[in-house]
């Protein structure tokens, strides 16, 4: 017999990480993990982990032949900055592999007659603001907002929503009898900040790499003009909400794809955050025209009423419990060691 699993790609990575660490502790689920690079010493033996391309079809298909996967949280994908300096890998990892996945986990609904929950993290990228007196005056947009996307990731997030969306009602739509298929959910991530992970490759990264390098005593040049603001929130409530969503029962959802968010800041009041408990910290501002303006095309803030009313969300973080009780003693923590 097949092993039930819990399938979850980019496993490695920031989300992966402390998605990985948080199923384990909950020992609910057996977990099959799936990266390009090997788990960290702290997170090995916390799954059956895969060392492997999203994009190698041979292995998904041995993978589903070894394993009954129950649920996949599909985090694999090339972020915002790295995309735009390569699109068209970008374009390879983050539509070919959702789309090899999604075909793959249709397959698996209709082979196990049961609607396979397939939980796709999207992205503030997926929306296009026009110009900065639009995302000053539309400050909370809603899902269907402002859609036109400027960055290869943007558009490929916006692209693999529908794609989750066709996948889960409208794949052979022209079949005489209709199979179970996928149940795709998906939440709109703001900028996450990890106290135990640095990001790379993101363009929300200013905020979480000014905190670990004051942290660290490093200086720090910030790459985005003092008024430039975006959402963001804490990680352990980034996996809050993918869980929330997994468990929420299909009758109460009226869409596939939510916003989620908790606080706004400029990079200033980010700055301002940081030098209150690091008062030493020497940041500076050096903004990059290019990646600025990919901040400039990305909401000051988001919408979630629909995930709130649906499924119950809220954030335990706000903008004070985030830094106070969260980033802040777990980052000075981790720096004295
Ligand atoms: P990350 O870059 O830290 O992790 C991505 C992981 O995917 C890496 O470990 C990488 O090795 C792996 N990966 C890349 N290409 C792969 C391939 N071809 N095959 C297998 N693995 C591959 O990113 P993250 O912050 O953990 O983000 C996870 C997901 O959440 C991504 O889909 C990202 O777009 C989304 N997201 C993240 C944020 C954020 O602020 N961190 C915000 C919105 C959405
Ligand atoms: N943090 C991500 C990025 O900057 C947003 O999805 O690419």
């Amino acid at each position: 017999m097949r092993k039930k699993v819990v399938l979850i790609t980019g496993a490695v990575g920031e989300i992966g990480q402390a998605l990985v660490r948080q199923l384990f502790d909950e020992g609910t689920n057996e977990l099959l993990t799936l990266d390009l690079h090997r788990m960290p010493a702290g997170l090995a033996g916390q799954s059956t982990h895969v060392e492997g391309d999203i994009l190698d079809q041979t292995l998904l298909t041995r993978l589903v032949t070894e394993f009954e996967v129950d649920t996949i949280f599909h985090l694999a994908a090339l972020l915002s900055t790295r995309g735009e300096f390569a699109p068209e890998l970008a374009h390879k990892v983050n539509v070919d592999g959702t789309l090899m996945l999604l075909q793959l986990a249709a397959e698996q609904s209709q082979r196990s007659d049961r609607s396979l929950k397939f939980i796709f993290p999207s992205s503030i990228a997926a929306y296009g603001m026009p110009d900065l007196e639009t995302k000053g005056r539309d400050a909370l947009v809603r899902e269907w907002d402002w859609n036109y996307p400027t960055t290869m990731y943007g558009c490929n997030k916006l692209y693999c929503e529908l794609l989750g969306i066709y996948y889960s009602q409208y794949y052979q739509q022209l079949a005489a009898s209709r199979p179970a298929m996928l149940d795709f959910r998906s939440v709109r991530f703001p900028g996450l900040i990890s106290a135990f992970t640095v990001p790379s490759g993101g363009t929300t990264d200013y905020g979480p790499e000014m905190l670990h390098a004051a942290a660290q005593g490093r200086p720090y040049a910030c790459f985005v003009r003092p008024d430039s603001t975006l959402p963001f929130m804490a990680m352990p409530d980034a996996i809050d909400s993918l869980l929330k969503l997994a468990a929420a029962p299909a009758e109460s959802l009226s869409r596939r794809v939510y916003n989620v968010t908790s606080f706004s800041l400029t990079a200033a009041a980010f700055r301002d955050r940081v030098l209150s408990a690091f008062p030493d910290a020497q940041i500076s501002f050096a903004p990059d025209v290019k990646r600025q303006g990919i901040v400039d095309s990305w909401p000051a803030g988001l919408n979630d009423k629909a995930a709130r009313r649906d499924w119950g969300w809220r954030p335990a973080y706000d903008v004070d419990r985030a830094f106070d009780e969260y980033l802040l003693p777990n980052i000075t923590r981790r720096y004295q060691k």
